[in-house]
């Protein structure tokens, strides 16, 4: 292939060159080209460079020039729900009453493939407007809503994991099924999504009180089969929900063990929440390589509690960042970082934006098991990126503006930027979503009220 296949980009950009397991190491691994130029070719990375070491050798007539733009990896969400998008913002309860007043109702929707459909056109279109260009998703008990999702996505070419939630108790006999119908249903999807282009499955049982020892046994039995697929579920998140675990599975030495004994455990296992763990189960997660999903807005919202972000660190334990919608209130990471930060200070750790960049891409990537193919900015990665306006309001440039150095112009842009930072969104070496361009936005389907 020629260089006429390639696309050139001049702008600013921030990217992690290496996976860390010390938060001493980040600002080793940073990198920071002010002026910087990137190539692309057939959707991957060529290469990242100085502009000034590349200025000579290139045709600068090729050049898109996004100078005054700062370009990053794209987000990586790890751990979201599409189904729960229609319910964000839901008032007064936390977790159990929640899922039983607000989720499970609105989840029902998704039998229908129509609605589904739709849905996972406005989900997909919330992520990229967000810059979020990986995600790690829970649909409905109904195969049809992941067969929506999926089918979206790759239209798309973005890289997404998702999964069927399996639940046969403890939920409304509409969301319920049996292990066998969920086996059966979960493992026709994953022949004909998983490793299909870029996405891939996910095994999703719900949490543990939806789950029957029988069906936790029959999720075991997938992942021996599929051992490259994932298995993303909700662990330890709120107090009486970790005492109902105890109750349902008094065998168990506590809630990780019960997903460790049907070998649910390990790496590409997502674990979402993990605020209330035991010494022993951070060990588990460490041992096992399971990557926990840190979901900042939504452990606030729901009044869920306040995650270790030190604790992570000593243990060595692989974690990245979810947003948790619908639980969570909003799509957008920066936003989601900044909360992050006052998680911290609420236990008064201080979470640099170096360190809260990392998690929301090369860290998350690394939490997904995929940093071998999104992330950062190395030659032969997937070209997954986002172009960020770093300064939108009067007030975003006056604090830009007398940012001494990038590490204060991000730490800027997570507390007090949105969705209005995000200019670009390129997804496979394409840009999929523009600012400019999404203002015209047509009419709403008459029957759910949702654009498209
Ligand atoms: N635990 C079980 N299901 C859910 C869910 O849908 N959202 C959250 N936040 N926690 C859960
Ligand atoms: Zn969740």
């Amino acid at each position: 292939m020629n260089a006429d296949n390639e696309t050139l980009l001049r702008a600013s950009f921030f990217d992690f060159t290496r996976t860390v397991d010390q938060p001493e190491a980040l600002s080793d691994a940073a990198r920071y080209f002010a002026d910087g130029l990137l190539t692309l070719r057939a959707g991957k990375i060529v290469s990242l460079e100085s502009w000034s070491s590349a200025a000579l050798r290139v045709d600068s007539r090729r050049v898109t020039d996004l100078r005054g733009k700062l370009i990053v990896p794209g987000f990586i969400d790890t751990h979201i729900h599409y189904p729960q998008t229609e319910m964000m913002g839901a008032f007064g309860e936390q977790l159990l009453t929640w899922l039983n007043n607000y989720t499970f109702p609105v989840e029902q929707q998704y039998h229908c493939a129509t609605h589904a459909a739709k849905m996972s056109d406005f989900f997909l279109q919330q992520l990229l407007a967000n810059g979020t260009t990986t995600a790690l998703v829970f649909g409905t008990v109904h195969p049809q809503s992941v067969d929506a999702l999926f089918s979206a996505a790759e239209r798309l070419s973005m890289r997404l994991i998702a999964g069927k939630v399996m639940m046969d108790r403890n939920a409304p006999d509409y969301l319920t099924e049996t292990p066998e119908t969920s086996y059966q249903q979960t493992r026709a999807l994953i022949e004909r999504w998983h490793r299909r282009g870029r996405l891939g499955y996910a095994l999703t049982p719900r949490f543990a009180p939806t789950s029957s020892p029988q069906l936790l046994e029959r999720v075991g039995q997938l992942r021996r089969e599929f051992p490259d697929t994932w298995l993303h579920t909700h662990l330890s998140e709120n107090p009486q929900e970790v005492a109902w675990v105890r109750e349902l599975f008094p065998e168990r030495n506590g809630y990780l063990d019960v997903y460790h004994h049907y070998q649910l455990t390990g790496a590409r296992s997502v674990f979402a929440h993990c605020l209330h763990l035991q010494d022993h189960e951070w060990q588990c997660l460490h041992d096992t390589g399971s990557a926990i999903a840190f979901c900042p807005t939504s452990n606030l919202f729901l009044g869920s509690g306040l995650f270790d972000l030190k604790r992570c660190w000593q243990e060595n334990v692989r974690m990245g960042i979810g947003t948790d919608v619908g639980a969570g209130s909003t799509f957008n990471l920066l936003q989601t970082l900044g909360e992050a930060y006052k998680v911290g200070q609420l236990q008064h750790y201080k979470l640099t934006a170096c360190e809260a960049l990392y998690r929301a891409t090369l860290g998350g990537a690394q939490a997904l098991d995929l940093d071998d193919k999104i992330g950062n900015f190395a030659p032969g990665k997937e070209a997954d990126f986002v172009v960020l306006d770093p300064a939108v309001s009067p007030l975003q440039q006056l604090r830009h503006g007398n940012s001494k150095d990038i590490f204060e112009q991000l730490f800027v842009l997570m507390t007090l930027g949105d969705d209005r930072n995000i200019a670009q969104t390129w997804v496979n070496g394409q840009p999929v979503w523009q600012k400019e361009r999404a203002g015209s936005t047509p009419g709403c389907c008459p029957h759910t009220g949702v654009p498209g």
